[in-house]
């Protein structure tokens, strides 16, 4: 299987409200979410589905759904949202609902030479769409010590990041990194608490960064924002808290950094209002059939009108 999809009932649930409006699902993946909002639209429904990866784009052109008319997969990053959904004839204040299922897919996990896991020895690559931008690789070998510090300690909360870091300028002087196994033989010397979890943040962490992933999240969340008709929902599923903080934020205050705005007589002007304050979570039953849901936030707003 391609990716087992997180949180489906409830992320479709909370973001199909009206069964012949224009939806987006900005991480297509294995289509799990898709296929089930294509399930649940009317006749005049209409599904716009992103993802970057060519596999991903792959899969949705062998999808059982290729052939329907209510859908259109767009092979980009989704924070290029607006202008990709503005070049299909879909004007701004007009889409009912966004959704987005954020990270990377088991698929792209589970594919070694992608290089995004310490499990297989692999180049160390790492990029969703591998057409352009560095690779892991090349930011372990070009980042000074403290970025890459600052790469480990913010985006993958590694507690030695600095001794990380310093150790990854130290090993490249004699010969630079260009497989994960390298990058595991250090995380064995360094590795703090346990082994397996501190080798996950340190991929994360670089996954994170080759990805610009928390960049493309805030464009999204502000270009969705202008796609949105008033009243349309955003759903976004994170798996990282500092994701979750953003998108917390950005649905309290319309900005990721969760700086109010006031107008000229002191009122705190809402673009979104949030479905529920705390963020839905996977059933112990999903938990069990699929650990990956465990860390699952989904945070649903309304566009205010
Ligand atoms: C967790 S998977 C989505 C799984 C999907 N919901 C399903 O049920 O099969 C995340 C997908 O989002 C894609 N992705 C992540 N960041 C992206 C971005 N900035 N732009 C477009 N696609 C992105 C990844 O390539 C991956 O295929």
């Amino acid at each position: 299987m391609y990716h087992a999809p997180v949180l489906l009932r409830e992320t479709i649930e909370a973001l199909l409200i009206e069964q012949d409006g224009c939806f987006v699902d900005a991480t297509f993946g294995g289509g799990g979410h898709s296929g089930a909002l294509l399930e649940a639209l009317g006749p005049k429904g209409r599904l716009y589905s992103f993802d970057q990866d060519l596999d991903a784009a792959q899969n949705a052109r062998q999808s059982p759904f290729a052939g329907d008319a209510r859908f259109t997969f767009i092979h980009s990053n989704f924070r290029f949202i607006q202008r990709q959904l503005r070049s299909e004839g879909v004007r701004p204040g007009s889409v009912s609902g966004i959704m987005a299922d954020l990270g990377v897919s088991s698929y792209q996990l589970d594919t070694p030479e992608r290089g995004f896991s310490y499990r297989f020895d692999a180049e160390l690559d790492m990029r969703m769409n591998p057409t352009e931008g560095q690779t892991a690789a090349d930011i372990l070998n070009t980042y000074s010590a403290d970025e890459l510090q600052r790469v480990f300690g913010e985006l993958g909360e590694v507690r030695n990041a600095r001794t990380l870091a310093k150790a990854c300028t130290d090993a490249r002087a004699t010969r630079p990194f260009s497989t994960t196994g390298e990058l595991n033989e250090l995380c064995e010397k360094l590795a703090m608490g346990e082994r397996m979890r501190y080798r996950s943040q340190v991929f994360q962490a670089l996954r994170m960064e080759v990805n610009d992933e928390l960049g493309a999240l805030e464009t999204f969340l502000n270009e969705s924002l202008q796609m949105l008709a008033p009243g349309g929902r955003l759903a976004v599923i994170t798996f990282h808290s500092l994701e979750d903080r953003m998108v917390k934020n950005f649905f309290k205050s319309g900005n990721v950094s969760g700086e109010l705005n006031k107008d000229f007589y002191g009122n705190i002007s809402r673009p979104m209002e949030q479905l529920t304050k705390k963020p839905i979570e996977a059933s112990d039953v999903e938990n069990r059939e699929n650990p990956r849901a465990r860390s699952a936030k989904l945070r649903v707003a309304i566009k205010t009108r």
